[in-house]
């Protein structure tokens, strides 16, 4: 067993979202187009009824509740203000956050998401906004500013708590100072930074003299296409101790298709092009033909007391651990952890730079 009593816990409202970030794991990059990830369903949308089956599980009083993702936006959840509500009813001490561009829905939800969330509590929407008027829709291809500054705003002015996060490239460094001012003036509690997960090199090519370069095709590709899997699994992995931060975390992560994983690492690996990859998260989860870990099939409660996790833990404790383990929790390796876990980042490359978690 690994769980007893949940201290984060991640919810992917929505596999759904308006933007193409170009290195998000939504998409695939092929012979200069951005396709739709051929292995993830793109339209799965959670429910109010699976939050609260969800939140039937012991979890700590000021759980942290994290409405992130790795390939949707929580704003393309149309039940969003429903589903923060039973959140709210059910943990009134979680400490709560949504991630969004900040373009999806209207003005007139997130006046409602305000009541929901307002300053001085612990509950915010953190806006994902990497540049200005100019420059954000470099990597936030799509997003239209100002329906992210009517709906920030909007949310600002109803009373809620928001915060600006800014993932830095090199094309928004120059424009940090401009938009903490900003972000002060707005009304934005916080406005914080943080490195882009990906290569900078993967995200500087799409965008010259401020120009996108790749079309946006808003389908995955075919081998019509010629496109293939090509990826091959690593060989070389050192035997590293594992010090798991599902269990060590008490850190659990639900996909938008239902799906219950350990954490955003295994979850998005599960979504990964490359077979290899998916494989090796199949060993670790034991998902074969059955619905074990599947909220489409099962209560969550009856999920996280399955004995199937014995197996997960055999896998990470044994001398040879799935290789999303051996990346995401081995010792010393400290590569890309979420952000909750408190981790020491490192530059280092790996199959886990573009998981964005
Ligand atoms: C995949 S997104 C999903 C949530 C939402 N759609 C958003 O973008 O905020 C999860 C997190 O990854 C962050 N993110 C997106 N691209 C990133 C990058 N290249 N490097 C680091 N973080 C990134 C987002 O800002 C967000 O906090
Ligand atoms: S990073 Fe967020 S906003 Fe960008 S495409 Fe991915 S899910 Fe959408
Ligand atoms: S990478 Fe492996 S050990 Fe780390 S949190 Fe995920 S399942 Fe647990």
């Amino acid at each position: 067993m690994i769980y007893h009593q949940i201290k984060t816990l991640e919810l992917e409202l929505s596999s759904s979202c308006n933007s193409a970030c170009p290195v998000c794991p939504r998409y695939v990059e092929h012979d200069g187009g951005i396709y739709d990830n051929p292995m993830a369903d793109l339209n799965q949308h959670m429910t109010a009824e699976q939050i609260a089956n969800i939140l039937e599980f012991p979890t700590y009083r000021d759980v942290n509740i994290d409405c992130i993702g790795t390939v949707g936006d929580p704003m393309a959840n149309k039940n969003i203000v429903d589903i923060i509500r039973a959140i709210v009813e059910a943990k009134p001490w979680c400490k709560l956050q949504l991630h969004t561009n900040g373009s999806l829905r209207n003005t007139k939800v997130f006046a409602q998401l305000a009541e929901l969330m307002p300053v001085g509590s612990q509950r915010k929407i953190v806006f994902s906004v990497d540049g200005l008027r100019d420059t954000n829709h470099f990597y936030r291809v799509g997003v239209a500013w100002d329906r992210i500054m009517d709906n920030a705003s909007t949310f600002i002015s109803q009373g809620g708590n928001a915060s600006w996060k800014w993932v830095k490239f090199n094309h928004n460094l120059h424009q940090i100072e401009d938009a903490k001012r900003i972000a002060r003036r707005l009304g934005f509690q916080s406005f914080y930074t943080t490195n882009n997960q990906s290569p900078d090199e993967l995200v500087d090519r799409h965008i010259v003299d401020g120009k996108p370069q790749h079309r946006i095709m808003r389908r995955p590709p075919t081998s019509a296409d010629g496109y293939e899997d090509d990826e091959t699994a690593p060989t070389d992995l050192p035997n590293v101790k594992i010090l798991p931060q599902c269990e060590q975390g008490q850190y659990v992560h639900v996909r938008a298709d239902g799906l219950v994983f350990p954490c955003c690492m295994t979850a998005a690996q599960a979504y990964n092009p490359s077979k290899w990859a998916r494989d090796d998260v199949e060993v670790l989860m034991q998902m074969g033909n059955s619905n074990w870990n599947s909220l489409k099939h099962r209560s969550f409660t009856d999920i996280m007391y399955d004995p199937q996790w014995a197996q997960v833990k055999a896998n990470y404790e044994s001398n040879k651990p799935c290789v999303t383990c051996v990346e995401g929790c081995g010792e010393d390796m400290a590569i890309n952890p979420p952000d909750h876990i408190g981790k020491l980042k490192s530059s280092k490359s790996s199959i886990l730079d573009s998981l964005l978690c």
